[in-house]
């Protein structure tokens, strides 16, 4: 039972003006459109999720809102910034991390290495060794080269690494995918921890039981637009909603 009051979701402490307000986002990649108006925001200290099917956008709206993506338009705001035009590590120096859902982890080098690579962007970022009190498992890994390192460690690395950049908004992509269940809920206790510590967090998901333990809102993707979006607490009565967006 003591899971049960585990998974509760931290309430958000925040209200007030979104951290971030994405308005109208459209994406392409070369001639293929991808995103058609994408409009959501994020408060500070929310854990906001994107839901959908395969294909729906979600993924190419969290590298649209890092930059990553060649060709966007709408607006995305952050703290007060028009980011849209930005480049990637301006965005990532106002303070905005992305933990892609290859995860990126270098084979040859070890957990320590692989945790020291991302650049510092700014000021408050996590001690290598903060990190590992976050994770202890990777403690123990911590000569351990990437390619030794089982999914749940690698997903913990990757999360891991973001956070002693400075950045305060996450933005994780399936970070529960192909994961055993009590990995999946250490990954879910992390997300807990991190919002209780401040951090705002959108995560892209496909598991919303999951999605659930964690989150206070969530946004439904479908052919590169939001059409819906749900907060935490109406979620089981929104099931069949969710169910017939989501084909599951
Ligand atoms: N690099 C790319 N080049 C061309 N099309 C892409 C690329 N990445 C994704 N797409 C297409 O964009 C659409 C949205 O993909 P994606 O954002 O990855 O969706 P999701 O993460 O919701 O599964 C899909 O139709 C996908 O095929
Ligand atoms: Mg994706």
């Amino acid at each position: 039972m003591a899971d049960a009051i585990d998974a509760a979701p931290v309430r958000a402490q925040a209200s007030g003006a979104p951290l971030m307000e994405v308005q109208d986002l459209e994406a392409w990649y070369g001639e293929s459109h991808v995103l058609h108006g994408v409009t959501l925001d994020i408060r500070e200290g929310e854990v906001v999720t994107l839901l959908g099917r395969n294909g729906a956008g979600k993924t190419t709206t969290l590298r649209s809102i890092m930059g990553l993506v060649p060709r966007r338009a709408g607006s995305i705001r952050h703290a007060g910034q028009e980011l849209i035009n930005a480049r990637s590590d301006v965005i990532a120096r106002a303070g905005i991390a992305y933990c892609p859902e290859e995860r990126g982890i270098f084979a040859s080098l070890d957990v320590t290495e692989n945790l020291m690579l991302p650049p510092v962007v700014r000021t408050g970022g996590m001690a290598v060794s903060e990190i590992y009190e976050l994770f202890p498992n990777l403690k123990e890994r911590a000569r351990s080269q990437g390619t030794k390192l089982s999914g749940g460690e690698q997903q913990m690395l990757a999360i891991g690494r973001i956070l002693r950049t400075g950045a305060k908004l996450l933005l994780l992509d399936e970070p529960s995918e192909g994961l055993a269940p009590v990995i999946v809920q250490q990954i879910g206790r992390t997300i807990r921890e991190l919002k209780r510590r401040g951090f705002t967090v959108l995560l892209v998901e496909q598991n919303f039981r999951f999605a659930q333990t964690v989150a206070d809102r969530h946004y439904v993707m479908e052919h590169g637009r939001v059409v819906d979006m749900v907060r935490n607490e109406d979620l089981n009565t929104s099931m069949d909603r969710l169910h017939a967006y989501l084909g599951v």
